[in-house]
């Protein structure tokens, strides 16, 4: 439905009417959100995004609709389109125009409504963004370069994005400064590792309702999130088997405790298997021919592509969903593999995302990141830059705060000890 606001502002949404449930998922995250709740405190006196307007492309759940708050109580007209059809929530959305947020999305949008929520959330000629995967950006850039010059700077979420981003940096095609969020380190070792750990587990558990203690859980990519991924299957009771092409990683994995092997070796192997290497086609024809009847692939890298759906569905002589989020490829030999959420990442287009208390660091750094831009004494060049260590130190300060843990400090002695080099 088409939702006129107050003033005039136009929203795309499923319906406005699932609004007052979705306030209700908004008000339990914020509850879980100490930091973000400090810096909206802040922002509320000191107004640092005023006039401008933000368009941010994220998932759209309850902890990416309370950072859009935070972002409008610092003085933001914002508004919002999702980052992947299958993880919006039709309520959340419905609550955030409720409160004044403009919105183009809906779950289970069409690649064609997709492209053009984002072309909408466009139309709103934003000053910032915020962006997860790039395709927000890499919409600016090639389908609506009239926008480019209006664009102050923005942030990314994601491994996935800031691959793309500095790969437009290295061509001269970027055409206005972006914060590497991804890689602060509040964000990768809590979010990608602690984060995606736990959501991946809850999304595959709810959905297929089976058990993981005993099965064999192969994890392709042993990055951050593949780490997270690894260790709570471990911690379920799963045999763990690694697939890398990082030799530096492949020997982490083996030193942490997991077989290393060859994804053509693993794959007769697996009762489950999880994709996180941010890779096209890592799991494949050739894969699929050897794999165990019933074997459940997931992926919870940022785009559908990990998983090669269509040499799957080439080898399928039917496809048939068996359970909501469950598909069934019934392959020519009688044997049957299950696709988890359309190989979508499974944690959100399965499941709720992180935990409230992990994206309250990650979104603290992307609010941070958008005052850092808005108030920056000089214009910064249009490049992908690294998240200032001071903010996230501020977030790591933050969070200890918030959990009520107190650290020692160096003494002056210490710190000079620590800058010289004349000592024995
Ligand atoms: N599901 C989520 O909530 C979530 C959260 C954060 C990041 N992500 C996404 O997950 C993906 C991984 O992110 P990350 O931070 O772990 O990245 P990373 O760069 O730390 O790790 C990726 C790993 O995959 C390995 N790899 C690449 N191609 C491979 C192949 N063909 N076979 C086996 N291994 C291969 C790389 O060597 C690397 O070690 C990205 O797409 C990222 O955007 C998802």
């Amino acid at each position: 439905m088409t939702w006129l606001s107050q003033d005039n502002m136009e929203s795309t949404i499923r319906d406005i009417g699932l609004a007052p449930q979705g306030q209700l998922k908004i008000d339990w995250v914020q509850a879980h959100m100490p930091v973000l709740n400090t810096l909206r405190e802040e922002f509320e006196k000191t107004q640092p995004f005023q006039g401008k307007k933000v368009t941010i492309c994220l998932h759209l759940e309850a902890k990416t609709a309370y950072l859009a708050k935070v972002v409008q109580a610092g003085g933001a007209e914002v508004t919002v389109a999702a980052s992947n059809p299958l993880s919006t929530q039709d309520d959340v959305v419905a609550a955030l125009v409720a409160g004044g947020v403009h919105a183009h999305a809906w779950y289970g949008a069409t690649d064609e409504e997709y492209h053009q929520h984002l072309h909408k959330a466009l139309d709103f000629e934003p000053d910032y963004i915020i962006d997860d995967g790039g395709d927000l950006v890499s919409t600016l850039h090639k389908e609506r370069r009239e926008l480019l010059p209006k664009v102050l700077g923005g942030a990314e979420e994601t491994t996935t994005g800031i691959l793309r981003l500095r790969a437009m940096e290295k061509n001269g095609e970027l055409a206005f400064p972006m914060m590497a969020v991804n890689d602060a380190e509040m964000k990768y070792l809590f979010d990608n590792r602690y984060g995606t750990g736990q959501s991946v587990w809850d999304g595959i558990m709810r959905t297929t309702n089976l058990v993981v203690a005993g099965k064999t859980v192969c994890v392709v990519g042993y990055g951050w999130c593949g780490k997270g991924v690894a260790l709570r299957a471990k911690g379920l009771g799963a045999r763990v088997i690694i697939c890398e092409v990082n030799p530096i990683k492949a020997n982490e994995a083996w030193m942490d405790g997991f077989e290393v092997m060859p994804m053509l070796a693993a794959a007769p192997l697996g009762d489950f298997f999880v994709t996180v290497t941010g890779n096209k086609n890592v799991i494949s024809g050739e894969h699929f021919q050897v794999m165990k009847d019933g074997a459940i692939l997931a992926n919870a890298g940022h785009f559908d592509v990990e998983v090669n759906k269509v040499q799957l569905a080439a080898m399928a002589q039917s496809c048939r969903e068996v359970r909501r989020n469950i598909e069934e490829y019934l392959l020519q030999d009688g044997r049957k593999i299950y696709l988890l959420a359309e190989g979508r990442l499974v944690n959100l287009a399965a499941g709720d995302g992180h935990p409230a208390e992990v994206m309250d660091m990650t979104f603290a750094l992307q609010a941070l990141a958008l005052h850092y831009l808005a108030t920056v004494k000089t214009p910064l060049e249009p490049k992908v830059y690294s998240v200032p260590t001071e903010m996230d130190m501020r977030v790591a300060e933050l969070k200890l705060k918030t959990l009520g843990l107190s650290i020692d400090q160096l003494s002056e002695e210490q710190k000079s000890y620590l800058a010289s080099w004349q000592h024995s």
